[in-house]
């Protein structure tokens, strides 16, 4: 029997010191607190002592991270991050599932990459790693992929992220599949005869620096049309990365008529705005683009309110020699698994527009309700899965990309004091992160 402890918690963030007690990986026991027992007597001379046990020291007890949007590059890019490297990333950074996007190299289109990436996330153990299949072949966006097949694979979530499944047809045939299958498909909308040569939202910034813009209805008509698709075929949709204010309406209303669709938010839409173009760093280039301070307000709002369910990260891991470049010739995307927590502690738990429960639902339980997780994102609560995470809501750091688990450094937020760190990360019972650390 494997047991550990986690001493002086606090579950939620809520009501007095805990200890809970974890045994062959499921919440056995949730007691007061008990601050005469020593957390560090020696396991060979008491027998009752557990095998492990972590300090809470008061830091917030929440269900372990789910993040539906992560590049892991491999096959392919191993150069900028890897399954293990980007796992470790996702440990430190509190998560306990991440969904690998299907653009790798060779793209995830068949059973025998998503077979390749589920191994290997097995293999390196410090994370449910879960292939997203694509859409279409080569995500080429002309042809089904074998949706079948890779579902029976255990593909739950199929993307053609980094694209558009633009055609209208094709996406209704997608999503019929889909609910056949019972799986979800999650749309990165754009429209792309919008958006040929695209450099950053299509606004004032964008005009002053010569840059070609991405005009915000290029998001909202993919999202209305998929929205209506969804609705048509009474197939469920998740749309990524939403990104404009009006995006937020077109889903406020397909919701309000009934429409089975969710939607994620990223950190980084949270937090910048693309008055961080003036500078031309490519770090903040990114697919969808930085958009204004008015999108910032509405995407954060409509996560307080539920109009959109969850965050997501989008962490793309980009090489140097593809990142810091001239802005036009530089990739989209950010690092975001180890900055995730706090950015949205400093968006949303500071501005009190979500407490501990509210971080709980958008980084964990929606996620992995949309995914249709059965062991994450569960409540507290004796005979759980013990997939947690801690935090210390009290702690700031200085963010340096350098220091990153990831292979890559492109983080938009270098430099920047951020609120609130993962004190330790906890899989199936077994401790995955501690103190910025993977244990040995
Ligand atoms: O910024 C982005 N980067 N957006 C995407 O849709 C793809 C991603 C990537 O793979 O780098
Ligand atoms: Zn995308």
């Amino acid at each position: 029997m494997n047991t550990l402890v986690l001493k002086g918690v606090r579950p939620y963030g809520e009501g007095p010191l805990s200890d809970v007690l974890i045994r062959d990986g499921v919440i056995a026991g949730i007691t007061s607190h008990d601050p005469n027992t020593d957390p560090h007597t020696d396991p060979h001379t008491d027998p009752n002592t557990p095998d492990t046990v972590v300090d809470g020291n008061g830091a917030i007890l929440l269900p372990g991270f789910v993040d539906l949007h992560t590049h892991l590059r491999e096959p392919g890019r191993e150069d900028t991050e890897t399954i293990e490297s980007g796992s470790t990333a996702a440990a430190l950074g509190g998560y306990t599932a991440v969904f690998a996007m299907a653009n790798t190299d060779p793209v995830t289109d068949n059973a025998v990459v998503v077979e390749h990436v589920a191994r290997r996330g097995r293999e390196v153990g410090l994370v449910d790693v879960h292939p997203v299949g694509a859409v279409t072949v080569g995500l080429r966006g002309e042809q089904l992929a074998e949706l079948g097949t890779m579902a029976r694979a255990g593909v739950r979530v199929f993307s053609d992220d980094g694209h558009c499944v633009h055609d209208p047809l094709i996406m209704r045939r997608a999503l019929e599949y889909s609910k056949a299958l019972d799986v979800v498909v999650a749309q990165h909308a754009e429209e792309p005869r919008l958006t040929a040569g695209a450099q950053a939202h299509e606004g004032a910034n964008a005009a002053r620096l010569g840059l070609q813009g991405w005009p915000a209805a290029a998001e909202e008509a993919v999202v209305a049309r998929d929205c209506l698709l969804a609705r048509q075929v009474g197939a469920r949709l998740h749309v990524c990365h939403v990104s404009a204010a009006g995006t937020a309406d077109v889903l406020e209303w397909a919701k309000a008529r009934g429409t089975a669709v969710s939607a994620e938010v990223t950190p980084h839409h949270l937090l910048l705005t693309d008055d961080r173009l003036a500078t031309y760093d490519p770090v903040n280039k990114v697919n969808p683009p930085l958009r204004t301070a008015a999108d910032v307000e509405r995407l954060r709002q409509a996560l307080a309110d539920g109009v959109v369910d969850c965050v997501a990260t989008d962490h793309a891991p980009h090489a140097p020699q593809d990142k810091d470049t001239e802005w036009s010739a530089a990739r989209p995307g950010m690092l975001g698994l180890q900055t995730a927590l706090s950015v949205v502690v400093k968006t949303m738990v500071e501005t009190g527009l979500l407490d501990w429960r509210g971080v709980a639902r958008v980084l964990s339980e929606r996620p992995a309700e949309i995914a249709g997780l059965p062991d994450h994102g569960r409540p507290i609560a004796v005979g759980e899965p013990a997939n947690l995470t801690l935090v210390d809501p009290a702690a700031t750091w200085v963010v340096r990309g350098a220091d990153f688990a990831s292979i890559a450094a492109n983080t938009p937020f270098e430099g920047m004091e951020l609120p609130a760190r993962v004190v330790a990360t906890v899989l199936r019972g077994r401790v995955t992160a501690a103190a910025g650390r993977i244990p040995a």
